[in-house]
């Protein structure tokens, strides 16, 4: 086991502990459930009262159970159910709906009017971060998409040089850096999780493979991506348990919210990000941040701070960037967190120096449809024994909005599923006053008017 884990494991006793009282909630809720109508009253109160008794005799562990309370209220009052629904879009249309879905992420080049997009249709067949192994076939594409021309044009990302491409590719946290045209892209590849690094040419929409980066250490469970300069980059490890080895403790890592999960530095080489490919350079990597639930969206806030988000608990991890020592790779100082009203899947910071979170509300409702989408003829192909997709299951979407100088949180869109669901990436172009929102199991991009 590495050495970072260790660092974790007064934390991780600290929630084992909660959660074995949380057990102990559950059981007494449970009875309350029975007898009496008023469940929700009943859950609250007695969390109140363990909370407080913890906090006679153990601080930690009180907080440890406040942590579970707000998890435990925020999955409650998101429940599909229950959502209070806000729209302050003005207008909005979901576009492209025939041609792409199950994008988990999108970037945006606001100067170029473009975005890119990642996007997975066989995700409904195999979703190794849900546990989904139903076929491991097909592949994922990455689109350009120049949304700000007339007529607006959606590409597929052809790749030279990467053989993979064809055959086993699956995109899911990406970044862009415009200035050198490199284009990150985490790629869940069934023959091994890695890091893709390509240079793009926009115009064209051509990506050459410049690299790719796999550590079993470092890497072990990327999800999501920042680049800080061309050399250097944050890699956001979703698990500590990979979930192909050990599938129980990874769902347990999952349920718990155990504060297991990191984020790696990589410094490259200057030769990896040449032309020449750089094959045989080893990249520097480190530990950059740990001690985070489920670590997934990564994003850098403006030239000293990045925002992590903690998929299992509600809010965004604020970091400062420490200047270590020119060939070591990045690391990050923990400054703050930030409680938001859902847990988030993704961040983006526009150019107004704004911070859109986007999530899933009801996670119960997430693992359904990554349980049945597959059974659904969701590109309408007439394929036998596939169900209609307009009986397809849907997930709620979240997008909200935290304004890092005024300490605002504000929602955006909340939505239960029937306009757009499955939100997991927003961005903002502020110019053009556009936010666009991709969706892990949706058909399509909901193309929005920003509002006031
Ligand atoms: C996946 O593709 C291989 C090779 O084309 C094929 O033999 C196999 O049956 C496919 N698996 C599923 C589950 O569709
Ligand atoms: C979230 O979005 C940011 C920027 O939009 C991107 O860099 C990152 O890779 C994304 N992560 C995931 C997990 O989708
Ligand atoms: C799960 O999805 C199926 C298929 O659409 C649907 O019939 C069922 O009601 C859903 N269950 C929940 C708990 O959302
Ligand atoms: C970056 O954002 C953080 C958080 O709002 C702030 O404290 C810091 O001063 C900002 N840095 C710069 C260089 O603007």
């Amino acid at each position: 086991m590495d050495s970072f884990n260790m660092e974790n494991a007064q934390q991780m006793l600290d929630f084992a502990k909660a959660n074995l009282l949380l057990v102990g909630i559950f059981a007494l809720f449970f009875v309350g459930m029975i007898i009496s109508k008023n469940v929700y009253d009943r859950l609250m109160h007695f969390t109140i009262f363990v909370a407080a008794l913890g906090a006679l005799n153990d601080f930690a562990l009180a907080k440890a159970v406040q942590e579970r309370y707000f998890n435990v209220r925020t999955l409650y009052k998101n429940s599909l159910s229950r959502l209070e629904k806000v729209d302050t879009f003005p207008t909005k249309a979901v576009v492209y709906a025939d041609q792409i879905r199950n994008c988990e992420d999108i970037v945006l080049n606001e100067d170029a009017g473009f975005a890119i997009l990642s996007c997975d249709p066989t995700r409904d067949f195999w979703n190794a971060v849900m546990d989904i192994r139903i076929s491991p076939n097909g592949t994922g594409s990455l689109y350009l998409w120049s949304y700000a021309t007339s007529p607006p044009s959606l590409r597929p990302i052809t790749f030279s040089d990467f053989p993979a491409g064809t055959t086993d590719f699956h995109p899911l946290g990406i970044d862009y850096d415009a200035a050198t045209s490199t284009l990150y892209a985490v790629d869940h590849a069934r023959s091994g999780l890695r890091v893709d690094v390509f240079r793009l040419d926009p115009p064209t929409a051509r990506a050459s493979l410049l690299t790719t980066l796999a550590d079993p250490t470092h890497l072990r469970t990327p999800n999501g991506v920042a680049a800080l300069s061309p050399t250097e980059l944050l890699v956001t490890n979703d698990h500590f348990f990979v979930s192909d080895e050990r599938p129980w403790l990874a769902l347990l890592e999952t349920y718990l919210s155990l504060p297991l999960s990191w984020v790696t530095g990589v410094r490259l080489a200057p030769d990896d990000t040449s032309a020449a490919g750089g094959a045989g350079v080893k990249p520097a990597y480190g530990l950059a941040a740990d001690g985070i639930p489920f670590a997934n969206g990564i994003a850098r806030l403006n030239a000293t701070h990045v925002v992590v988000a903690a998929c299992t608990r509600p809010g965004l991890y604020l970091y400062s960037l420490a200047e270590p020592a020119e060939p070591a790779p990045p690391k990050l100082v923990f400054e703050r967190y930030v409680r938001t009203p859902v847990m988030v899947d993704n961040v983006s910071v526009d150019s107004a120096g704004k911070v859109l979170f986007s999530g899933h509300p009801d996670a119960a409702a997430l693992v359904n449809v990554s349980k049945t989408n597959h059974a659904f003829d969701l590109d309408a192909k007439g394929e036998e024994g596939e169900k209609a997709r307009e009986g397809r299951p849907r997930s709620g979407s979240w997008v909200g909005e935290w304004d890092p100088v005024e300490g605002t949180l504000r929602d955006l869109f909340v939505d239960d599923g029937t306009v757009y669901g499955s939100s997991s990436s927003a961005v903002r172009d502020v110019k053009r006053g556009l936010t666009l929102v991709v969706g892990l199991y949706e058909r399509g991009v909901l193309m929005a008017e920003t509002g006031a």
